[in-house]
């Protein structure tokens, strides 16, 4: 390693750590949720410093960190070390991690297994899994195994080829039911808040009259309970157009390309490394070494 170990994991900080009362409070008392992903110990530091409210490992990181075309193919192992790493480096947003593509629909066993190996192994206090149907079930089974669930409806990007793409959810009367039925079937197995991706404002709008757990939108308008951004959508770190629901707050992968390239130009002309970089040696233990050596 070139860098001095780092000796603490997170920050120390006033906040004490979120729970899941505390957001059921938010939502009574109409204050805003706010939820980021991370995938490894600097941007879950980046979180904690920010003090967001949940931390999502989501299986984005598939796509974001780990450089596969979609979130489909990234598995339980690497999930797990996503998480952890991102557990150390936070302390006080509760911690939410999506449990992969084919890690929870086969069974319930299936589901409360992987699930408890989140918690366990990585380190979260909550899991997330996709959609409705049998997912229904699934979360209800792991819920009665100790371990919380957030649910997800709307655009569920582990299905999106069933639902026809990455595409907005809910924008017919019979699509927009669905959304309504899974959400509602969700929040009865016992989900302790249910992210609404890619729907129609206005559907989530009449949606929240019957949602009595708290709500977090991606691109699903401002009624929700709360909101969540992909990290590396909202600093701007991957290339690309993001989707429509996406703000931009920053554009650090040029600041990154800069200063790589900056470093590159440094070497090639040799103006780094410069004193100030370099260590000294005393005299006579440098002639020491020239007599034994040169
Ligand atoms: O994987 C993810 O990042 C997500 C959020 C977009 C909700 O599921």
């Amino acid at each position: 390693m070139s860098t001095a170990p780092f000796t603490t994991g997170a920050p120390p900080s006033e906040r004490l750590p979120v729970t899941l009362p505390q957001l059921a409070d938010k939502k009574r008392l109409g204050e805003p949720i706010v939820m980021v992903t991370a995938y490894d110990f600097p941007s879950a530091q980046v979180a904690e410093a920010a003090g967001v409210d949940l931390v999502l490992v989501g299986d984005s990181g598939a796509m974001t960190v780990l450089g596969y075309p979609s979130t489909v193919p990234v598995s339980v192992e690497e999930m797990l070390m996503l998480t952890a790493a991102t557990r150390r480096g936070l302390r006080t947003p509760l911690l939410v991690a999506d449990l992969p593509f084919g890690s929870y629909e086969a069974s319930n066993e299936q589901a409360v297994a992987t699930a408890q190996r989140f918690v366990k192994e990585g380190g979260a206090e909550a899991v997330k899994l996709e959609g409705g149907g049998a997912s229904v079930e699934r979360a209800r089974a792991i819920v009665a195994a100790g371990v919380p669930v957030m649910g997800h409806v709307g655009l569920t990007p582990q299905t999106a080829t069933a639902l026809g793409g990455y595409r907005a959810q809910g924008r017919t009367a019979e699509r927009a039911a669905d959304v309504a039925r899974d959400a509602l079937a969700l929040q009865e197995a016992g989900c302790f808040a249910i992210v609404f991706e890619a729907i129609p404002a206005a559907v989530a709008h009449a949606l929240m009259e019957r949602m009595e757990v708290p709500v977090i939108g991606i691109g699903a308008g401002a009624s929700t309970d709360g909101q969540v951004l992909v990290f590396h959508d909202l600093l701007g770190i991957r290339e690309g157009v993001g989707a429509r629901f996406v703000k931009r707050y920053a554009d650090v992968q040029s600041e990154m390309v800069a200063g790589v390239r900056a470093y590159a130009e440094d070497v090639r002309t040799r103006r780094y490394p410069g004193p100030d970089h370099t260590y000294s040696i005393d005299p006579n233990e440098l002639a020491r070494f020239q007599a034994a050596f040169g």
